[in-house]
């Protein structure tokens, strides 16, 4: 039998190693970011988005690192700070927050050639 899922707009990976931040600090982002969901009304329907915690994403500096798809965004230095900013103009207004972005797959997701 196969799963099936809710619809979902985005799916945000937070790095909650090590090596990236002091103190693991990607465990405090990851917290927050389900009440920052909940509060912006996130967590159900069309613009729902998932989030997941990774043990590393193979950046390993300057974290906490953070990855928004589809769009391919990722944020390096994520306070607890940045990270409402992320939620309330990018993930809820769709601008990304470009002084914070250290990479980017491309304009569509897709991985530039
Ligand atoms: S430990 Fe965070 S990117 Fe590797």
């Amino acid at each position: 039998m196969m799963p099936e899922l809710e619809p979902y707009r985005r799916h945000m990976l937070v790095c909650t190693g090590g090596f990236c931040s002091d103190n693991r600090a990607g465990r405090a982002i990851y917290a927050r970011l389900a009440l920052l969901l909940q509060r912006e009304g996130l967590l159900f329907g069309p613009t729902r988005v998932k989030r997941s915690e990774a043990p590393c994403l193979g950046v390993c500096v300057g974290g906490p690192i953070v990855v928004v798809y589809p769009e391919g965004v990722w944020y390096a230095g994520v306070s607890l700070e940045l990270l409402e900013r992320i939620v309330v103009e990018h993930l809820k207004g769709g601008r990304v927050v470009d002084e914070a972005v250290c990479h980017r797959l491309g304009p569509t997701g897709a991985a530039p050639e």
